[in-house]
């Protein structure tokens, strides 16, 4: 989770006995390398690291660039001036193209799982990895991309239902926000059915009975996004974490105004103001090039109405910012008791 789950959260996570992953997106180079120290200090335990693997980092035509930046400021600059800020004109400035150097960097780091998302990692890096010893997990959001994944070889597939805060997982960008909207009670069993390797729920899961849930449906193991988001440990501003506090299941939206590609966040003046305008987005990277001042600017005055919430529908049932231990032990706790139930529950007829 890209400037959310530094090495505090992931080490936390970690040491509490599940598998903490930091967000290798969101930081360059120089910060991979400190997170990967950070790590060795922080926790003894198996952890892991994300990136991103969009491919339409590719420079748009320089007309296209600037005549969409033009439609895409005109959006941003109302809001800009909200915050304080002059209103930009033109490109922003190029995203960095360092995926394959923080790669290179995890890789001879020899991290215990490497977690992919937005593409397919396919065969050549697996087997990277795998001479290194990294295990290689992928998310998903469809049968045909878990298909996909499967055959590159990767140790698990991480099954991405609609209900998931943060990217959506596809491949390629759809071309409308409502499409391939599964949710992980249909997708993880239509994933498990046609996959050999083990499944991981993610979306929607924030308690014990989430994890429950997730196991009834054949998956090994879940993955939490949202509720470690309102921990003591996550590098959320204090404002987006009360947020996920107050905010409701049908509260949240799909948009790609975020970062030029569909991802779940809450519903606030950003994502109504920049929806009314019918304005278009730059490609994934330069949409995030021209947010970021703003975003940046919302964090430092702790303006929810003017940053990226990413949450998924798990808000509805996030009543408390507490620690990460405290996350996992509830969960831990809460599942057995489920468990304890349903087994001890009379059968009917
Ligand atoms: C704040 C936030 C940031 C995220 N950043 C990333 C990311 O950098 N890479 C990634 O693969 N997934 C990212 N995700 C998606 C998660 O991997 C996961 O699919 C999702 O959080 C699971 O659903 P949940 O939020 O309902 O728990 C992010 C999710 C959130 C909430």
């Amino acid at each position: 989770m890209g400037g959310i789950a530094g090495s505090a959260l992931a080490a936390a996570v970690s040491n509490a006995g599940a598998l903490g992953i930091f967000a290798a997106h969101g930081t360059n180079p120089d910060g991979v390398r400190e997170l990967l120290a950070q790590m060795r200090v922080a926790t003894d335990r198996p952890f892991g690291a994300n990136l991103l693997l969009a491919h339409d980092l590719v420079r748009p035509a320089d007309s296209v660039l600037d005549q969409t930046s033009d439609l895409v400021n005109e959006a941003l600059n109302p809001l800009r001036r909200e915050v304080g800020l002059e209103p930009a004109h033109g490109a922003p400035a190029s995203p960095a193209r360092d995926v394959e150097e923080k790669l290179e960097l995890l890789l001879e780091a020899r991290i215990p799982i490497l977690s992919i998302g937005l593409g397919n990692p396919g065969h050549e890096l697996v087997e990277r990895c795998r001479r290194q010893g990294t295990r290689v997990i992928a998310m998903v959001t469809t049968v045909e991309d878990a298909k996909a994944v499967e055959s590159a070889g990767v140790d698990a597939i991480v099954a991405q239902g609609a209900e998931a805060g943060g990217h959506r997982s596809h491949f390629a960008k759809p071309a409308q926000s409502g499409a391939g909207l599964v949710g992980t009670i249909a997708l993880v069993p239509e994933i498990v059915d046609s996959v050999r390797v083990p499944v991981i729920a993610a979306g929607g899961i924030v308690d014990g009975r989430g994890l429950v849930a997730a196991l009834a449906l054949g998956a090994q193991a879940v993955m939490l996004g949202t509720r470690f988001v309102a921990t003591t440990e996550s590098l959320g501003v204090q404002a987006y974490k009360q947020a996920l506090v107050e905010g409701a299941s049908h509260e949240t939206v799909v948009t790609d105004a975020a970062s030029g590609r569909y991802a779940r966040v809450l519903r606030n003046r950003f994502t109504d103001h920049y929806a009314a305008t019918g304005a278009p987005t730059l490609p994934f990277g330069w949409q995030g090039s021209a947010v970021a001042p703003l975003f940046d600017q919302a964090r430092a005055l702790e303006d929810p109405d003017h940053m990226a919430l990413w949450a998924g529908q798990s808000t509805g049932a996030i009543h408390d910012i507490p620690s990460v231990a405290e996350v996992v032990r509830r969960i831990m706790e809460e599942a057995e008791r489920v468990v304890g139930s349903l087994v001890s529950r009379p059968a009917s007829g």
